[in-house]
């Protein structure tokens, strides 16, 4: 593609996009498609000549646009609703042209140092402690799964260079996560090896958070038995319900054992940057590294994530391998990426961030943030104030848990899934759900650039709408 080809076609996607984004409404939210449709509509073989420009931006709105659920859609308030927003995405386009892979500083000095830079101004937006140095890995899972490594390395076992396996020397290492924490956690206890049995599951209390004092027990209990515990895991804004585990508490009975604490504000890290509720993060500035994701709620496009470590020396250790072909004279001055993690090349992610951060400043990102948790406030008091409608949960911030509860019906849990999948399925809005207390619980998540109060209050007609119907 030469250069006279690629502004004409990049001006005319630019102008796609743009209308893209003035039409979504006209959109459904959920595709409205069957699995399998668009394989279907594919040549099961790839093109052996090139195809016209024209021909595959047909393609777009002909097959590809039918087959997307549009999170960008202001009425997408399920799972955490996010989108991304102008800056992000010109930031995406220009690190795709740039094509850096930085793994050295010398490999792309410019995203490495942009990196270091947007990171402390984000730390200073949520108010974290200067100690908490900041990198940028793909996705949450991603980045608590080398935050427990880190943690493993802190235990002095030499499992870097021994592994954990055919070791009588070694008891069973044991980290500790709410009932509520995200199955990434798991996940990563899987990948590192450490083995399912490894993770202890702390009961909750009524609202949803660890429960400090079983923590504390289960631990000594652990102790007792021969377990060596070395990590616990607090969530700040967990995924069903956006409770906040009693972090001042947590962090103390780390300190006490020698335990690592990894807080993972995936979710509600963001929030952090509105002063009213920095507090969320209290007590983070004793953790040992905390996980936030501007693509969840800093209008930032998927996928970036940051890890926030005290330790950056034991991350290392638990990561770096450098073969000569990598090696540089510069490298004990510097920071290069692949030290800390298992990707050698990695994106240039920080200058999308780095572009909305400077577009919107804290004030502008903070303003959109206090609205949507605005928006959660005033419809969760529509949902208290209705007969037929009950919350299931505290919404500390733009989460709202939730279901019907008209009198007179037994199985509430099919009526919720009855109205829920009338609303999916008008297209006009989409809702996730989860279950608290055995009991299937809605959940409208509030996170999208484009959510304005019409679409809550559109939402929740349509959620009456969908009531009356099933009953
Ligand atoms: C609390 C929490 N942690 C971790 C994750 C995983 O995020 P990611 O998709 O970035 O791995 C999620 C996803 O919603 C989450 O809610």
């Amino acid at each position: 593609m030469n250069s006279e080809e690629f502004r004409r076609f990049g001006h005319e996607l630019v102008d796609w996009i743009a209308d893209y984004f003035d039409c979504i409404e006209d959109r459904p939210v959920l595709a409205a498609i069957q699995p399998g449709d668009l394989k279907a509509q594919l040549p099961s073989t790839p093109p052996q000549q090139g195809e016209p420009m024209e021909q595959i931006a047909a393609d777009l709105d002909r097959l590809i646009v039918p087959a997307l659920t549009h999170w960008s859609h202001p009425s997408f308030f399920a799972y955490f609703a996010t989108s991304t927003s102008g800056p992000g995405i010109l930031g995406e386009l220009l690190t795709a042209a740039f094509d850096n892979k930085a793994m050295l500083w010398r490999t792309s000095p410019a995203s490495t140092e942009l990196e270091e830079v947007t990171l402390d101004w984000l730390r200073q937006m949520m108010g974290l402690d200067p100690g908490m140095i900041g990198i940028i890995y793909d996705t949450a899972s991603v980045s608590s799964m080398h935050a427990i490594a880190a943690a493993r390395e802190g235990v002095e076992k030499r499992i870097r260079e021994d592994g954990m396996s055919g070791r009588p020397d070694l008891p069973l290492l044991r980290i500790y996560v709410s009932e509520q924490a995200h199955s990434s956690i798991e996940k990563a206890v899987i990948t590192l090896g450490l083995g399912q049995r490894a993770l202890r599951k702390i009961p909750t209390d009524s609202d949803f958070r660890m429960d400090a004092r079983a923590l504390a027990a289960a631990i000594e209990q652990d102790k007792r038995e021969g377990y060596l515990p070395f990590c616990v895991v607090a969530t700040v804004g967990t995924t069903s319900t956006s409770s906040i585990d009693p972090v001042p508490e947590i962090v103390s009975i780390c300190e006490e054992h020698k335990m690592w604490l990894h807080v993972d504000a995936a979710y509600a890290g963001s929030a952090a940057i509105v002063p009213e509720f920095r507090s969320i993060l209290a007590g983070c500035e004793r953790a040992d590294s905390l996980v936030t994701n501007p693509h969840k709620w800093l209008f930032t496009p998927f996928d970036l994530s940051v890890l926030y470590c005290r330790h950056m020396d034991l991350l290392k250790r638990a990561f770096s391998l450098v073969p000569e072909y990598l090696r540089t004279p510069e490298q004990e001055k510097v920071r290069s990426g692949s030290d800390y993690g298992i990707q050698l090349g990695r994106r240039f992610r920080a200058l999308k961030l780095w572009m909305v951060i400077r577009y919107f400043g804290h004030e502008g990102l903070a303003a959109r943030i206090r609205e949507h948790c605005r928006l959660a406030d005033l419809f969760a008091s529509w949902v208290e104030e209705s007969k037929g409608w009950e919350l299931l949960a505290p919404h500390p911030l733009a989460l709202v848990c939730f279901r019907a509860c008209p009198k007179g019906v037994e199985d509430l849990d099919a009526l919720n899934e009855r109205v829920m999948h009338g609303v999916n399925s008008s297209g006009r809005a989409l809702l996730s759900h989860t279950r608290l207390n055995n009991k299937l619980t809605l959940r409208l998540s509030i996170g999208n650039i484009r959510t304005t109060e019409k679409h809550v209050r559109e939402v929740w007609e349509l959620l009456n709408e969908q009531l009356r119907r099933v009953t």
